[in-house]
């Protein structure tokens, strides 16, 4: 892009911003932390030091991966604090909060990025396994979510990221859990974005595609060079920004960003006749097409088109 491009759009800063980046001691976390921070945010930068599978690594007080992160940002003249408490413990995460609040006195962006993998097969997917993934990303992005809904709401200003994922808005073999709990994060948007959006509160969903531990043995070496965090977080810092969108769902990797959207096609009245199997059958392309397909505002979007071919006027 020219000079003079860029010199045209209006520059995303974050001065007087208070941020919150779950999983921030590496990765995409630390990415988005790093980010943030040069661009004017106080950052609190969480993260619980687990191993990729979500087993706690453990750290020395002070050594921890988020005081790494915190001393980066320190180091390049910004501020931030660092916090280790994991997003699966909801006491913890008020106490994440709190920490902000009381430093800072307000919370303006919350990352929900904190994640871990543990792939299988269905067939040999524990139950545990399931629930752990959930644990982690949808009921982690949860309390985080609830302990800062308040804040923002009565702030009149907020804006919430969950990290979604590719595995979920589309599926991914031996990522049924990961996948589940990805896609709950999209329904969850959802819903807050609606919420939220008299109070401004903006809530959005990244799907990210990077370079980090959760990739590197699933991708080849020269794919992986180009897919660098710093790559994605130009997506996250557009939707913790003032002029964010609401309900958006950014996919971004090796700088290349794109939007996914939750449809519903235009629909054909069939009715509740005995043969009304067979014909569903029989036109399943023409229900499925895709030809004059809408992204819903709101689920009573459904109920809506489905009277109005009932009910025609
Ligand atoms: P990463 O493994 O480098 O970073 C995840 C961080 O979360 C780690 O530093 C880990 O210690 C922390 N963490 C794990 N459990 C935690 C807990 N209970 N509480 C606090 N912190 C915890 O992985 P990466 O790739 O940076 O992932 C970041 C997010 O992006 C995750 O939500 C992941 O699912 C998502 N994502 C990543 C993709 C990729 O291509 N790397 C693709 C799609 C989604």
């Amino acid at each position: 892009m020219s000079a003079d491009a860029t010199s045209s759009l209006d520059s995303i800063r974050f001065d007087g911003r208070v941020a919150i980046v779950t999983g921030a001691g590496g990765g995409l976390g630390r990415s988005h932390a790093l980010q943030l921070a040069a661009r004017g945010a106080k950052v609190l930068v969480n993260d619980l030091g687990a191993a990729r599978d979500g087993s706690a690594t453990g750290a020395a007080p002070g050594e921890s991966a988020a005081d790494r992160v915190v001393a980066e940002i320190r180091a390049a003249g910004g501020e931030a604090l660092a916090n280790t408490g994991s997003v699966t413990d909801p006491v913890a995460v008020q106490a994440m909060v709190d920490q902000a609040l009381s430093a800072w006195g307000r919370v303006d962006i919350l990352v929900n990025n904190a994640g871990i993998l543990r792939d299988k097969s269905f067939s040999k997917m524990s139950l545990d396994d399931f629930r752990l993934l959930v644990d982690v990303h949808l009921m982690g992005a949860v309390y985080g979510t609830k302990a800062v809904w308040e804040t923002m709401k009565a702030q009149g200003y907020g804006r919430i990221v969950f990290t979604t994922s590719s595995s979920g808005l589309f599926g991914n073999f031996g990522q049924a859990n990961y996948g589940a709990a990805k896609m709950a994060l999209v329904g969850l948007m959802q819903t807050l974005a609606l919420e939220g959006e008299k109070h401004n509160v903006r809530v959005n969903c990244l799907a990210p595609t990077a370079a980090t531990r959760m990739t590197e043995d699933i991708m080849p070496p020269a794919v992986l060079a180009l897919l660098t965090p710093e790559s994605v977080t130009p997506g996250l810092l557009y939707l913790a920004s003032e002029q964010a969108p609401t309900r958006a769902i950014l996919c971004a990797g090796a700088g290349v960003f794109a939007a996914s959207h939750v449809t519903l096609t235009e629909g054909v009245l069939i009715g509740a006749g005995p043969d009304a199997p067979e014909l569903i059958a029989s036109r399943f392309a023409e229900i499925s097409s895709r030809a004059n397909e809408a992204v819903p505002a709101s689920g009573m979007a459904q109920s809506q088109q489905e009277m109005a071919k009932v009910m025609p006027r």
